[in-house]
Order: C-alpha cells, then sequence, then structure tokens
C-alpha cells in the first residue's frame, strides 16, 4: 500500500472519500491550467458575472475599514445587515420576518450548508430535482443524508411537476430542494407552477422547502418573481429561503449570503455557523447594505448585457448540427442538449460517448471550458455560462461549431 493509499484508507472521513470535488470548479482548474501551459482557452465554466462591483457598494467597504469596522460580529450578521435582509424580504418578496428569523453566512453556499448540517441525520432523503448545482447532492451526503434525484427534462422545462414529486416523498423526506431561476438550466417556476407543488407538500407536512432564489434578479421576461414561502404562505412555517449579493451585485468574492426562516432552524444555523466559520467578513457586511438598501440603478443594464448575450449565443448553438437549445428565461446560463453528437468520432476517432466526453473535446479541441450535464444530474447536455464578454462568447462559439463539425457518425 502506498503511503497516499494508507492516507486515503486509514486517515479521511468516510464522508470526505465519499464526496466529489465541485465539477465546474474543476473544469475552471483543468483550464486555467491549460492557460498556464501556454494554450488559448475561453472558460464558460465559471458561474458569476463579469462586471465590478457597483461604485457604491465598494465605496460603503472601504468607509467601513475607514471606521475601523473590524471586530467579530454576531454569528447571525451585523443586526444593521439582517435588518436591510428583512426589508428586502418585505419589499421585494412580500415575506415577513423579524432580524431573529434572519441568518448571514459566507455566500449562499454556506446558507445550504448550515441547514444541510443542522437538519439532517443519517437516511434522511432530500429531494433534488435535475438539472441542479452540483452541490446539492454533495452537502447532502456530507450531512450524511441521501439526496433523491429526480430528472426533469427539456420537455418539462427542466422543471419538477407534481407527479415527480409524489413519487420522490417518502416518509424519510426531509427537504425538497427547489432553485428558481435555476443554476444550470436557467428555468423559472412560475406562481402557478410553485401552488401545483406546493398542493402536493401541504399533503406531506413532515417535508421543507429550502428556495434557493440566489438568481431572483437576473430574468429576462416580466413575470412577478414567485418563492414558495410567498406563493403559500401555509408552507412558510416550513420553508427556508434563501438569496445574496453574489450574483445580481457582482459580488462573488465579497461571501454573503443569507436565508429568512423560522426561528428555530435559523438558531440550529446559528449553532453550525458558531462552530465553524462564526459569520463572514464584517467588511463585506458593511458592503451588503449598500448593496441591499441602495440604488438599483445598475441592474437593468446588467441584465439588458446578460439577455443580448444569451440570444446571441442560443442562436448560434441552435445553428450547430447536433445541439438543441431552448432559451433560458432566467440565470446567466444556457444548458443545451447534444444526445445528437453521442456516438459520433472526432477527427482522430476517438468516440465522443457521453457528454463528458464531449466537454473535454470541446477543451481539448476547441480550448473552451463547459461542464458537462452528468455534473448537474442531468446527462445528455452541457452547460455554458455566458457572463463573459461578447468577444470571448463570439469567439467561443465559432470554435465550439468549427469543433462540432469535425464529428462524424463511424462508417
Ligand atoms: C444555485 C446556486 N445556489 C447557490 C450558489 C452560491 O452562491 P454564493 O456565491 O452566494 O455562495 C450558487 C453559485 O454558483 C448557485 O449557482
Amino acid at each position: 500500500m502506498t503511503a497516499t493509499d494508507n492516507f486515503h484508507r486509514n486517515f479521511l472521513a468516510h464522508r470526505v472519500l465519499g464526496a466529489k470535488p465541485s465539477a465546474t470548479k474543476e473544469m475552471t482548474r483543468l483550464s486555467a491550467q491549460l492557460k498556464r501551459e501556454g494554450h488559448d482557452v475561453i472558460t464558460l465554466s465559471q458561474g458569476e458575472p463579469d462586471f465590478p462591483t457597483p461604485e457604491h457598494i465598494r465605496e460603503a467597504a472601504k468607509a467601513a475599514i475607514d471606521r475601523n469596522e473590524s471586530r467579530y460580529t454576531d454569528v447571525a450578521g451585523t443586526l444593521a445587515l439582517r435588518e436591510a435582509v428583512v426589508r428586502k424580504f418585505q419589499l421585494d418578496n412580500g415575506l415577513t420576518f423579524s432580524p431573529q428569523q434572519i441568518q448571514v453566512g459566507c455566500g449562499a453556499k454556506q446558507l445550504l450548508y448550515n441547514a444541510l448540517q443542522a437538519t439532517v441525520n443519517p437516511g434522511d432523503e432530500v429531494v433534488i430535482p435535475t438539472p441542479a448545482w452540483v452541490s446539492y447532492p454533495e452537502m447532502v451526503q456530507l450531512a450524511g443524508g441521501q439526496p433523491v434525484i429526480v430528472r426533469c427534462s427539456a420537455a418539462s422545462g427542466f422543471k419538477l411537476t407534481p407527479d415527480q414529486l409524489k413519487e420522490a416523498l417518502s416518509p424519510r423526506t426531509k427537504w425538497l430542494m427547489l432553485n428558481s431561476p435555476s443554476n444550470p438550466s436557467g428555468a423559472v417556476y412560475s406562481h402557478s407552477e410553485l401552488a401545483a407543488l406546493a398542493e402536493v407538500l401541504l399533503r406531506h407536512p413532515h417535508v421543507w422547502i429550502l428556495a434557493d432564489d440566489i438568481y431572483e434578479l437576473i430574468r429576462y421576461d416580466d413575470t412577478p418573481f414567485a418563492t414558495p414561502a410567498a406563493v403559500t404562505p401555509e408552507l412558510a412555517a416550513r420553508t427556508l429561503t434563501i438569496n445574496g449579493v453574489s450574483k445580481a451585485y457582482a459580488m462573488t468574492g465579497w461571501r454573503v449570503g443569507f436565508g429568512a426562516g423560522p426561528l428555530e432552524l435559523i438558531q440550529a444555523m446559528n449553532l453550525v455557523q458558531s462552530q465553524s466559520t462564526s459569520h463572514t467578513s464584517s467588511i463585506s457586511q458593511a458592503a451588503s447594505i449598500a448593496a441591499l438598501d441602495g440604488p438599483m440603478d445598475f441592474l437593468p443594464g446588467f441584465v439588458e448585457t446578460f439577455r443580448q448575450r444569451r440570444d446571441s449565443i442560443v442562436a448560434r448553438l441552435r445553428s450547430i448540427d447536433g445541439i438543441t437549445c431552448d432559451v433560458p428565461p432566467g440565470a446567466f446560463y444556457a444548458f443545451p442538449g447534444c444526445h445528437d453528437l453521442l456516438g459520433r468520432r472526432d477527427a482522430a476517432n476517438n468516440l465522443i460517448s457521453s457528454d463528458s466526453d464531449l466537454a473535454m473535446f470541446i477543451l481539448k479541441t476547441a480550448g473552451v471550458a463547459v461542464v458537462p450535464g452528468i455534473a448537474f444530474g442531468l446527462p445528455g447536455h452541457f452547460r455554458i455560462s455566458y457572463a463573459a464578454s461578447d468577444s470571448e462568447l463570439e469567439e467561443a462559439m465559432n470554435r465550439i461549431a468549427t469543433a462540432c463539425a469535425q464529428l462524424r457518425w463511424e462508417l
């Protein structure tokens, strides 16, 4: 046995051995490595806006540094930020919370992690409609739970139907995780779709709802935003609504997310956070107050830029033989289908048998990093983040089209 084998077998925790690293981060790492080796790679695997954080938010952070706001804060986040979050939920979503019902953490990601760590026991089931963000099943497993994956096809707009939900629930179900707008599909649940899911959930009072609304503000039509606790107030007593500043305010690196829900749940999540990160940076918290309370005039410009990129890449993708692509109504990802490319061979006669093969082929041949659908629990697709410059996107689409054109059926 090598020293590495020994370390893995005898030292690492089973929960870590069973966990996978984030596939999106892995693809981004691989593309960075190729770049270091001198290859020309366009990275479309990362889920973050390419805009700078708006100036008034940056100024608020500088002012907080100058006021020497450099101490530990409350575990749940500063009262001032939690009050701003209360106002946000009230004004944007019609949801009423007290500051004690709010937790602020290191990104929406930590809120999800805290919630699962605080509630999931070994064997508990968590229903995850896929395609879903790569971290959901891994976080459930790290908490000792069992992800119950429900595949939602392009035919249903990549959305969970009430019948699928009924099928997936069991006496061991603890949570249903819903993400709208969705990473990776961009799908957005309407008020009536959430109401139909709620009808099922009302008949299963032991199931809690985790609503991940992190892409709330990045939507491309005028349909009002719907979130489960507002659509069906009877569900509010068992819903955790998660949001944050990362995506809409171009603040991914500042690490601020927040969640709101029943007091007892938030208290348990505070316990988890108090024994891990304590809280997120005091300076980032001060900046986030400026984000939530400040002007939103920058947002229409962000969203319009994303819309133009979305429209042009969807059109380009649709023109490629073997690729299908619906128009995503939210977030900044396209999730094209590639079933018709699978089974073909590249110029060196290598078989492209899966979406992972295709993503690797696109990386190596076209020099474009995309993420295979299998990472999101729905094979036969891949994800492109269009949070990249117009020129990069145009070049990437040209390269993908040229690379895919060389794929041939076996003679
Ligand atoms: C669906 C979803 N939820 C949560 C997050 C985490 O966001 P944050 O940067 O706030 O941790 C992401 C980030 O990619 C995401 O796509």
